[in-house]
């Protein structure tokens, strides 16, 4: 993602429903400010991905955080456009996220996700993430990453 982005991804967002937006930030979130864009396209602070239909970069369909969160942690989250959703694009982004993290240092990724939130978990129990320890309504899942994830990353990744 960089600044010639930022319309598409709040153009996504507006179209999001209340009930996506809430499972990815865990409250609401109106727009996103200049300050959030900036730290999304920030390359010291992370990688995002945007999802666009071919040949319409302006139409945004999905968009994937990985955050440093500094040693050899990388946060991972998603969100898929509803109308979007439950096609597989979220295990493919996953793999993207995987795919990316070596080049961030990471050596486990993270994320935190509602328990109820039953497609991001199957994803990243798909991926291989730890079975969470603790119960409540957030869960922190932890997917400690591999040589083989470290080779994908350093290849480019199968992001497709
Ligand atoms: C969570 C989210 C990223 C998943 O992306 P997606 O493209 O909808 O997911 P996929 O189509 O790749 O499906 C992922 C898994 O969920 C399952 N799934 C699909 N539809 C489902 C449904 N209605 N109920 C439960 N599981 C479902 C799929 O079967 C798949 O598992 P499988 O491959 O073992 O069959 C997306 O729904 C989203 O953006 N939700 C709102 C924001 C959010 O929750 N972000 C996560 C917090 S970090």
């Amino acid at each position: 993602m960089t600044a010639d982005d930022a319309q598409g991804v709040r153009e996504m967002h507006e179209r999001c429903s209340p009930e996506s937006l809430r499972s990815r930030y865990f409250g609401p979130v109106p727009r996103l400010s200049d300050a959030v864009i900036r730290m999304f396209t920030n390359p010291e602070r992370g990688i995002t991905l945007v999802t666009h239909l071919a040949g319409e970069p302006g139409s945004v369909v999905a968009m994937t955080n990985l955050m440093d969160l500094g040693s050899g942690e990388s946060e991972v989250a998603l969100l898929v456009e509803d109308r979007w959703q439950g096609r597989g694009l979220g295990r493919v982004l996953m793999r993207c996220a995987v795919a990316l993290a070596p080049s961030r240092r990471a050596r486990v990724i993270t994320a935190s996700v509602y328990a109820a939130n039953t497609r991001m978990l199957a994803i990243l129990e798909g991926a291989g993430a730890e079975k969470p320890s603790m119960t409540g309504l957030i869960l922190d899942v932890r997917l400690p990453l591999d040589s083989s994830d470290v080779s994908a990353g350093a290849s480019g990744g199968p992001c497709r």
